[in-house]
């Protein structure tokens, strides 16, 4: 944790803690490796509010569903959702599904970029995406794989080409992307979704205490 302020590493003790991760989310974890963990406070912060929101009913898709696919299972277990986990990484989607077995959950993960393997039907999307700024992680001296956390010079690199996947969707989807406004201004992201004529903007849930905000938007269909 070297060149780590001490706030940041306090962080990374809590995010890597199996202790709190198990009562923060209600599912098992396996042991970690070097370097990883399991959750961020954008991950605490997306259960927590869609948790809120969705039921059995609901089929959410859980985009970018990382190593443990904490969001998914969370929620699944939670809520009584159907889930299906997706990630872009090979070796994060493998490592999902050995979570998922673990914890004896129904859950597909799919290796796909946004949407493209995907082909159940899915009506709520959750993305707590890659947004920290390439200066930023350097700057912070963030070790785990860039393709966790950076999102480009602006930290919305992603964010892009994700808003377009979504508003490009034939059925109607509900759509939660958690943002750091640490990094990325709410403005610029809800400015964003207003110029994407297949995307409407419905709501910005913030916290009391976090920088943290959750864009709810659905498209057009
Ligand atoms: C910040 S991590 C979130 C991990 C986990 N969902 C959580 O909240 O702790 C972002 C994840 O998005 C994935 N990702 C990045 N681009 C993606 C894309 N185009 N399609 C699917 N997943 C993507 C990364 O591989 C990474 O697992």
């Amino acid at each position: 944790m070297a060149g780590m302020s001490l706030v940041q590493a306090v962080a990374m003790k809590v995010y890597s803690s199996k202790f709190i991760a198990k009562r923060l989310f209600g599912i098992d974890f396996p042991a970690l490796g070097p370097k990883d963990y399991y959750f961020d406070i954008s991950t605490h912060v997306v259960v927590r509010e869609v948790a809120k929101r969705i039921g059995p009913k609901n089929h959410l898709c859980d985009l970018g569903t990382g190593s443990f696919g904490v969001i998914g299972l969370s929620l699944w277990k939670k809520t009584g959702c159907k889930v299906t986990c997706v990630d872009v990484n090979p070796e994060l989607a493998a490592s999902t599904r050995k979570n998922i077995a673990l914890n004896k959950a129904p859950i597909e993960v799919i290796d796909s970029s946004f949407f493209t393997n995907v082909k159940v039907p899915f009506d709520v999307v959750t993305f707590n995406p890659p947004y920290i700024t390439t200066s930023a992680g350097k700057d912070l001296g963030i070790e785990s794989r860039p393709a966790q956390w950076d999102g480009g010079e602006d930290g919305m690199q992603v964010v892009r080409p994700f808003l377009k996947a979504v508003a490009e969707r034939q059925n109607p989807v509900q759509v939660y992307l958690a943002m750091n406004t640490l990094f990325v201004k709410g403005d610029a992201v809800r400015a964003l979704v207003a110029k994407e004529p297949g995307l409407e903007y419905q709501e910005t849930i913030r916290c009391r205490f976090l920088p943290i905000e959750l864009h709810v938007m659905r498209n057009r269909r």
